[in-house]
């Protein structure tokens, strides 16, 4: 596999974070001891500028860099790099006040006041303008600048506005969308059904709280409208920088699995990829291994992104979080693990929001290397020095990537339309829960799994597992029977194609689109079972699983009944089946089973696939990144306890050490990163 390191010039992989420096402009002494402790820490990236609107231009059309170009030359002169950000998440009180429309309108149709940030009109010209010319000075005055390695496009972007402007352009949208005819738009959203045809498109209103919430089509349309929206006024940004800059590379930081964008959209536009990690580390809900899966998880979908070459984690705490209902500590050891699982899952980077604790302001008490001690001999500041090292010791396998022959389809829209719809379990729709925990269970065992759209070109895969796929895309059914026909193995399950891309039901039986061909059943009822209520699916050679929250009851066609439910008046009807379609197998499971109950037909589609499998202990999490030469495997034990892992011999970069047994002991929240030869392919 081709290795693609994404900065050669900082020598591997990037390890900082974001750097504020413009609070301490009066305190040269900070900023001196700052270059100092960032040397100890092995730091050689920071972020800088992320809401420096106000300081860049204190007044409107008066500008002002030289503060930002001297400690960019300090930096750099120090081996430190710069990514830079544009300032476009934080407003300048001035701009507010002059300019009232460029702040956000929320769904109540009321204006928001100047305040926080993230609190801007999308659509707005005014704040487009004043951003660019931002954004033209930076890329002018620093775009050639030694130490820049990159473009941060404001911060965390997402939310909806519904001021005048952007429901007018939501309307121009939708008149494209439906070439201009409303009759279209009509049928499209089936408005005859409560009397609420439009004949033109000027009556069309975003779903403001107090208006029109009851049309689906509108609903997910206006979801969509969203993320055209931002990734145009995006685009505006990004364009100064393509223009101006072309050899410097643009990213912007996702969060999570954030409702709000639908990142494949933005990510379009992206050079590279990149997201902010805040898990509720030791929470009392869970272990922290099943924490930190969720956040393996976010890892990949975000990798996914873009899986031809490794991402960036461009903020996580290094030690407490802020605002979340309880702020623990991570406990000594464990932010290590955690900076190596990101490294483990492909990324290039391990960033922190923030370099130095805010003396004041919102986020005074958020962990940060350097804390209001200002020392560097606390337990968090030689933590991240341990980060530090580490990084240099692996830096060889920066560019690798993780391979994988797994995929778990994940939409935006079908999210949205199972979110929103009103349908099913109010409580229990769980889609995001549902894609985890099928997620997990393959984590488990150390298979790698992509995450990836219905779109995605899936003739890399051999296995692919798509939950609730509620509403299907246009040319979904068709990319699905594509991968199936050539030798895919797939697996669907209950609330699969009910509606297609407008959320009109499909005529004619569910999965729709032609899909109750490819999986040899039609769905003829949805049961939606009480929080108590259980059934079981039986199989022959006698495995029982449990069924709770739904249960479709199907008609079989060509499909084989693999289980059958246990009671109801659905009793003995089939509830697992398998349909031989082209080359490859449709495999549909139409109720609601516990993921590790489900195990067992993963396992029989991945042997069936050629897909390897890990035996791993409790607690153990596994990762390989492929280099050209190099295989680099990932061992992390999340658990207080040792734990021996079975091992290909090798040797281990953390320690130095050569692997010659095939049992490796990992310390209690111990690691390893071992090195062999790429086997043959
Ligand atoms: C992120 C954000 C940062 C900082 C951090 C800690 O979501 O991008 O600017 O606020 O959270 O709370």
């Amino acid at each position: 596999m081709e290795k693609r390191c994404l900065f050669p010039q900082a020598g591997g992989f990037l390890h900082g974070g974001d750097y504020n420096p413009d609070q301490w402009l009066d305190r040269p002494d900070i900023l001196k001891e700052d270059i100092r402790l960032m040397k100890l820490a092995g730091v050689n990236c920071v972020t800088l500028g992320v809401f420096s609107w106000v300081m860049y231009e204190p007044v409107e059309g008066q500008f002002s860099f030289d503060w930002l170009e001297e400690i960019m030359d300090r930096l750099y002169a120090e081996g430190i790099y710069t990514i830079l950000s544009t300032p476009s998440a934080a407003h300048p009180a001035w701009l507010d006040a002059a300019y009232p429309t460029v702040m956000m309108v929320k769904a109540n149709g009321e204006r928001n006041r100047h305040g926080g940030r993230g609190n801007s009109c999308w659509s707005s010209p005014k704040y487009r303008e004043k951003i660019g010319i931002i954004d033209r000075k930076l890329a002018s005055r620093f775009g050639s600048h030694p130490g820049l390695l990159l473009w941060h496009i404001s911060n965390e972007v997402g939310g909806e506005c519904f001021c005048p402007l952007c429901a007018e352009r939501f309307r121009e949208y939708l008149g494209r969308r439906f070439d201009q005819d409303i009759q279209k738009l009509n049928q499209a959203w089936w408005t005859p059904f409560w009397g609420h045809c439009y004949s033109d498109f000027a009556q069309i209103e975003p779903p403001y709280s107090n208006g029109e919430t009851s049309i689906p089509g509108l609903l997910v349309e206006w979801k969509r409208f969203t993320t055209w929206n931002i990734v145009d006024f995006l685009k505006t940004e990004i364009r100064i920088f393509k223009e101006l800059t072309p050899q410097i590379p643009v990213t912007l930081n996702f969060m999570s699995f954030s409702q709000k964008l639908d990142y494949r959209e933005a990510a379009k536009e992206l050079s590279l990829v990149s997201w902010d990690s805040y898990p509720a580390f030791h929470n009392d809900q869970e272990t922290l291994y099943e924490t930190m899966a969720k956040t393996a998880f976010h890892h990949v979908l975000i990798r996914s992104l873009k899986p031809e070459k490794p991402y960036l984690l461009m903020e996580c705490t290094p030690s407490v979080v802020h605002g979340m209902p309880y702020n623990k500590q991570k406990r000594p050891g464990v932010h290590r693990l955690a900076c190596l699982q990101a490294i483990a899952c492909g990324s290039d980077s391990v960033l922190y929001f923030q370099w130095r604790k805010n003396r004041g302001g919102h986020e005074q008490h958020h962990g940060a290397v350097v804390d209001h001690l200002g020392t560097g001999d606390t337990r968090i500041f030689r933590e991240v020095s341990e980060v530090g090292s580490m990084l240099r010791r692996i830096s060889e396998a920066a560019g690798s990537m993780p391979g994988s022959g797994a995929a778990l389809l994940v939409d935006w829209d079908n999210r949205w339309a199972l979110n929103e719809g009103r349908l099913a379990g109010e409580q229990t729709k769980n889609y995001e829960k549902t894609c985890i925990a099928l997620w997990k269970e393959f984590f488990r065992r150390g298979v790698e799994m992509n995450v990836v759209s219905t779109e995605a070109d899936l003739s890399g895969c051999r296995v692919v597992v798509a939950p609730m796929m509620y509403m299907l895309r246009p040319g979904t059914a068709a990319n699905l029977k594509r991968f199936v026909e050539n030798g895919g193995l797939l697996l669907a399950t209950y609330l699969t194609g009910y509606v297609d891309e407008h959320q009109l039901c499909y005529m004619g039986g569910f999965p729709g689109d032609g899909l109750s061909a490819l999986f040899g059943v039609i769905s003829e009822e949805l049961d939606t079972l009480y929080p108590s209520d259980r059934n079981g699916i039986r199989f022959a050679d006698g495995t029982h699983w449990e069924v709770y929250d739904y249960a479709e009851v199907l008609r079989v066609g060509s499909a084989e009944v693999l289980g059958v439910y246990a009671e109801d008046y659905y009793q003995d009807g089939a509830a697992v089946t398998c349909n031989t379609y082209g080359q490859g197998k449709a495999y549909y499971v139409a109720a609601r089973v516990a993921p590790a109950q489900m195990w067992t037909l993963f396992e029989r589609m991945l042997k069936e696939a050629g897909l390897p499998v890990k035996c791993l202990p409790e607690g153990v999490e596994y990762h390989q990144r492929r280099g050209e030469k190099d295989v680099y495997d990932f061992y992390l034990n999340w658990t207080t306890q040792a734990r021996d892992v079975p091992v290909a011999e090798g040797e281990d970069l953390l320690t130095g050490h050569p692997v010659t047994e095939n049992m490796l002991r990992l310390d209690p929240y111990g690691a390893a990163v071992i090195r062999r030869l790429a086997p043959e392919e």
